[in-house]
This record gives C-alpha cells, structure tokens and sequence, in this order.
C-alpha cells in the first residue's frame, strides 16, 4: 500500500534526521514503529502525510510511494484527499474553545456529503466516553478523552489509513489500554494503521508488525509477537532485561556492540 525507500530528511538544510530509512506498510495491518527519543519516528509521520516542509524539513533522497504512484512532495491536504490518508499528530490537535460536538463537525470541513451526523454517531460508538462531555468544550475533557476526540475527530475525515503519533502519551494505564482496543477495533473495520509509540509492549501486543527506529534508520523489524519476545527489545523498550531501565547512553554503547546491525 505505502512503500517508504531510503528515504532522507533534513531540517533547516542541515540537520540530518532521517538517514535512508526504508519500510513498508501493507493494506489492512497494524504496523508499529518504536524507537528513542529523536529517532526521528514523528519526522517520518510529517514526511509521509506531506507536512515536513511546515517544519522546515526537506526530502533531500528517497522516495514515498502509495502503490506504485510517489507522492513525494505532494501537499498534505492531496494526500489527504486522494489517499485518504490521515495523521493524528502527537500534540493533540483539537479545538479547545469549541466543544467535542462541533470539533467533530469542524473535522469533517472537508466533505461535500450530508452524513455528518451518521459518522459523529458512529464516533461515539467507538468512544463512548466523548457522549458524557459531548456538549462540553473540548478544553475542559481528560487527556484520555481529548486524545480520542482526536482520533474521532481523523475518523470524521473518513481514513483508509491513519497515522497515530504516540496517542498514549500521559494516559493512565487503563485509558491507554482502552484506546489500543479500541485502535484494534478501527483496524477491523478496514483502517490501515501505523501506530508510533513510546508505550512499546501496549502498542506490539496489537501489532501485525513492527519497526525499530534508530538515528533515522530501521534496526529492527518483525511480526508484532516475534519483537515482543526479542530479547534486544525486551532489554532497550520493554525494561525486561537485566536491570530494569537502561538509559540511552546504555543503548547507544549497545549500539556500538552492533548486534543489530
Ligand atoms: N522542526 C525541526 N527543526 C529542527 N530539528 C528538528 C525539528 N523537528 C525535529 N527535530 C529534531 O529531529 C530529531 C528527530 O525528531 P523527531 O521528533 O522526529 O523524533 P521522535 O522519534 O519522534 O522523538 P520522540 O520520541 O521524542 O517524539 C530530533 O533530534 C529533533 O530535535
Ligand atoms: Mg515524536
């Protein structure tokens, strides 16, 4: 469906993020990127959904393509429109003055069609909690609560793909259990997923497959389960190795040992 080749992104000209990363994301899966901090996994959501030049980033090698069509350099909102590809970004774009009712109309701004309010009942299907504050402003909900208004607010914009930059951050353990249920529920329906996250053993246990993401490149790929039980993933994302927690210089010394590589 989506095919990602050696792809290269710098900021500002110079600052090299993603360094010949390539993946592939096949129709109907949940495929799961990890990685560090600034391994560059929201720079490559940005690339993909045509956004990376509001940041000041630029392709300067590879290629995106959808099928065999690429779409690099194409704008966001064709990308959005012809692939009916849709990126829920990691600082959860809502309208705080406006309540969850009209930011879910105001998501759906974009289409012609008058069954607005079909699909805001179908939302609320799939979150539930949004009825409790549906007339409340949007501001005032939880941060579980906002962070599903703003996956509602990508289904009202009617995806075949969506990308989730990192959706559980700052939710309770429950919340986020919740949300990858209900993310699992999405991928039956028929939405492609790419799902990045810090949250490494919630987000593999949904996961058809999955994508380790280092200094912009892949290091490690595999079936969701397979990197769950992978002994470098369990020590570096899943804490379950000798100690607890290793710190990034631990990682990047681990690096050096080159068992990924
Ligand atoms: N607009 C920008 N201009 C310059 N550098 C940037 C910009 N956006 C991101 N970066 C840098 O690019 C690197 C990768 O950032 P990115 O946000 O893609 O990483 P990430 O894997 O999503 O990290 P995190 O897990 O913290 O969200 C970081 O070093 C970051 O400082
Ligand atoms: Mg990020």
């Amino acid at each position: 469906m989506l095919s990602i080749n050696n792809l290269r992104v710098v900021y500002h000209d110079v600052i090299s993020v993603l360094n010949g990363i390539s993946m592939e994301v096949k129709q109907g899966e949940i495929l799961v990127i990890i990685g560090a901090n600034g391994a560059g996994k929201t720079t490559l959501l940005r690339t993909i959904a045509g956004m990376i030049h509001f940041y000041d980033g630029d392709i300067i090698d590879g290629d995106i393509k959808m099928g065999d069509v690429s779409i690099n350099g194409l704008d966001s909102s064709d990308i959005m429109k012809r692939y009916s590809l849709t990126y829920v970004m990691e600082d959860r774009p809502i309208f705080e003055y406006l309540t969850i009712e009209e930011n879910l109309k105001a998501a759906a701004y974009s289409r012609w069609d008058s069954k607005v309010k079909g699909d805001i009942e179908k939302v609320l299907g799939y979150f539930p909690a949004l009825k409790n504050t549906f007339n409340r402003r949007a501001g005032y909900a939880s941060g579980g609560e906002q962070q599903m208004l703003a996956i509602g607010m990508a289904l009202m914009t009617k995806p075949r793909m969506l990308l989730l930059d990192e959706p559980s951050l700052g939710l309770a353990p429950m919340i986020t259990r919740e949300l990858f249920q209900i993310i699992q529920k999405l991928n039956e329906s028929g939405i492609t997923i790419v799902l990045v996250e810090q949250n490494a053993f919630a987000a593999l246990s949904i996961a058809d497959r999955g994508y380790v993401v280092e200094m912009g490149r892949v290091v490690l790929d595999g079936e969701g389960q397979a990197l769950l039980k992978n002994e470098d993933v369990r020590e570096f994302y899943l804490g379950a190795g000798e100690s607890e927690r290793k710190s990034y210089k631990d990682a990047k010394r681990y690096k050096r040992r080159k068992r990924w590589l």
